[in-house]
């Protein structure tokens, strides 16, 4: 099957990365990390998120971190907001500083939906309509993020038929595009195309990400049977950090180094630059206190070291 020719990857890190970190990191570092990320050439970062400092106090300074970033021309700034109030958190500052993209964040598993953000599917898409009305009322693109759409901590096995019904939920509120997140990376490749392929009933190929979290090691397989299926949007994290405070156990996403090192291989262009990408992934990591789990990553820092 022919793979697609280019790829385009978000980089979740200072988002999802970081949403997790226990210990404090300054908005100057993660601006920092922006920065690195787009001079490395990604060009969509998902930047911070509008939610209850209660719920994930990491993200408290969302609006000081998307004041601090210096935007770089043809770079898509994203964010997350669950709810109006997050959305009018996101616009209160001048426009040049609004988020190009907003994302809000379902899930395929009821009872994920209910730890994550405390409601039911259906009254989160009740809560998402306005917000996504309001957002492309201004001029703003909205993604929708599925969570769940293989695996749940809480509810296990997710049946593919649920992955579609929420797809169809977000298509019917205006969702532009959609994540098909296996955000406890449980997923094996047949699974994921299976959630894909439940997708791709309801968007088309192009309005389609993978999100896959690598807890199982099974990552870069599924990041392979999505393109397998044409898919070319997939999400990542520098350095492989990450998790969801609400996925106990479940460890970062892919690391954005792997996925570029394994994609170049292939002769797929994504615009990235691996070197500066592993300099971004040492950065954070330092602040971090702890080594970039990319295997990518180590391995070409231990050849430069010579
Ligand atoms: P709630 O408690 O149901 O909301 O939370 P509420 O409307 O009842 O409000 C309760 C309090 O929260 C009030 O404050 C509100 O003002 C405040 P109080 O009166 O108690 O002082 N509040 C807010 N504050 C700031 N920003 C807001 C906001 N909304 C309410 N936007 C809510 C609902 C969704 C807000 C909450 O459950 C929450 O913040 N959850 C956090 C969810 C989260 O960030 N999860 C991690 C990201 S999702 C993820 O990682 C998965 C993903 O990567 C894909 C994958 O891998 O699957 C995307
Ligand atoms: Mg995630």
């Amino acid at each position: 099957m022919k793979l697609p020719a280019q790829v385009k990857l978000v980089d979740v890190g200072p988002r999802d990365g970081l949403q997790n970190e226990k210990q404090p990191v300054s908005a100057e570092v993660k601006i920092g990390l922006v920065h690195r990320l787009q001079d490395a050439g990604l060009k969509e970062i998902e930047v911070t998120s509008f939610v209850s400092p209660k719920w994930v106090p990491q993200m408290a300074d969302n609006a000081e971190v998307m004041h601090g970033i210096v935007r770089k021309p043809g770079v898509l700034y994203s964010v997350l907001t669950p709810n109006m109030k997050g959305f009018e958190a996101a616009i209160a500052a001048p426009r040049d500083e609004w988020p190009d993209e907003i994302v809000v964040f379902g899930a395929a598993s009821e009872a994920f939906s209910q730890k994550n953000i405390n409601c039911s599917i259906a009254e989160s898409i009740e809560r998402f309509a306005p917000v996504v009305e309001a957002a492309r009322a201004k001029g703003i693109a909205v993604r929708g993020a599925m969570s769940c759409t293989v695996g749940c901590p809480y509810e296990g096995e997710i049946a593919p038929a649920k992955v579609g019904y929420l797809a169809q939920l977000m298509k019917g509120i205006g969702v532009q595009r959609v994540d098909v997140a296996d955000t406890i990376g449980v997923g094996t490749p047949r699974k994921v195309q299976a959630a894909m392929e439940a997708t791709l009933a309801h968007f088309d190929v192009d309005a389609i990400s993978g999100h896959f979290h690598d807890t199982y090691g099974q990552a870069l397989v599924n990041t392979l049977a999505a393109l397998e299926l044409g898919v070319w949007n997939f999400q990542s994290s520098s350095a492989g950090l990450g998790g969801c405070p609400y996925a106990k156990g479940a460890t970062g996403n892919v690391a954005t180094e792997d996925v570029v090192y394994m994609l170049h291989g292939m002769g797929i262009a994504t615009g990235i630059d691996l070197d500066k990408l592993i300099d971004a992934g040492v950065y954070i990591s330092e602040a971090l206190g702890r080594e970039p789990n990319s295997r990518a990553s180590k391995a070409i820092r231990t050849k430069r070291a010579g």
